[in-house]
């Protein structure tokens, strides 16, 4: 694994291009890769293998969507963000998703600029009036990123999930609007 120095200023999310396919599915299609042990590693292997193969056959054949973005690193690819409306359609309720592919970019602040920028994008582009992510307890880089942009546990389902023999809390985190645009305006304001 090959460590390289990450700064944040060169993370964006951005529309998926042909050239980023190849990328996606090598990450995702591998059985073996490490994001696998903590993206919902509740889910069995082998379905998360057959579901992630259609899902890459589909991506080929289809135009990029706004709720899937890819997040890219100095022009590379190197994980995706999504969100889907929960229902009822309209209702205002967002729930995001991440993934950083490659664990030589993991702890290195690439996720919480990327989770910013979504959180942003979201809020701009659709009438989320809160967004919310959800994991597990053992899941920690995730959840002190989430926590460092601001969000905080909305629920938490204990012991719902079982990772490698061991049960784990569901863990939900929420985001709203007003409180984010409120950290924005104040963040502006000390910068000025
Ligand atoms: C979860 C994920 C998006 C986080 O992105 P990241 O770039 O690794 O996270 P960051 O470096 O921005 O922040 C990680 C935080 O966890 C801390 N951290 C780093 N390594 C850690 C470790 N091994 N154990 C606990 N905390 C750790 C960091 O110090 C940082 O917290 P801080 O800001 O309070 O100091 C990324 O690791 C990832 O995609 N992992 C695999 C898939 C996944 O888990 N997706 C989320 C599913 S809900």
């Amino acid at each position: 694994m090959t460590l390289l120095p990450t700064n944040s200023e060169q993370v964006s999310i951005r529309g998926r291009r042909p050239r980023d396919l190849p990328t996606l599915r090598r990450w995702l299609t591998d059985p073996q890769a490490q994001w696998r042990e903590w993206d919902a590693p509740y889910f069995h292997a082998v379905s998360t293998t057959e579901t992630m193969n259609a899902y890459v056959d589909q991506l080929a054949v289809t135009p990029p969507r706004p709720d899937e973005r890819v997040i890219d690193v100095g022009g590379v690819c190197i994980g995706m963000v999504n969100r889907s409306e929960e229902a009822p359609a309209g209702g205002g309720w967002w729930d995001l998703g991440i993934l950083v592919y490659d664990p030589a970019h993991w702890g290195r602040g690439v996720g919480t600029r990327a989770l910013g920028l979504w959180v942003t994008a979201t809020f701009e582009e659709t009438n989320a009036h809160v967004v919310t992510f959800t994991t597990w307890s053992g899941n920690e880089r995730m959840i002190r990123a989430a926590l460092r942009l601001g969000f905080r546990e909305a629920g938490r389902v204990r012991e719902a999930r079982v990772v490698g023999g061991q049960r784990y809390d569901s863990v939900r985190l929420d985001m709203l609007c007003s409180d984010w645009e409120r950290a924005n305006r104040e963040r502006h304001e000390r910068q000025a």
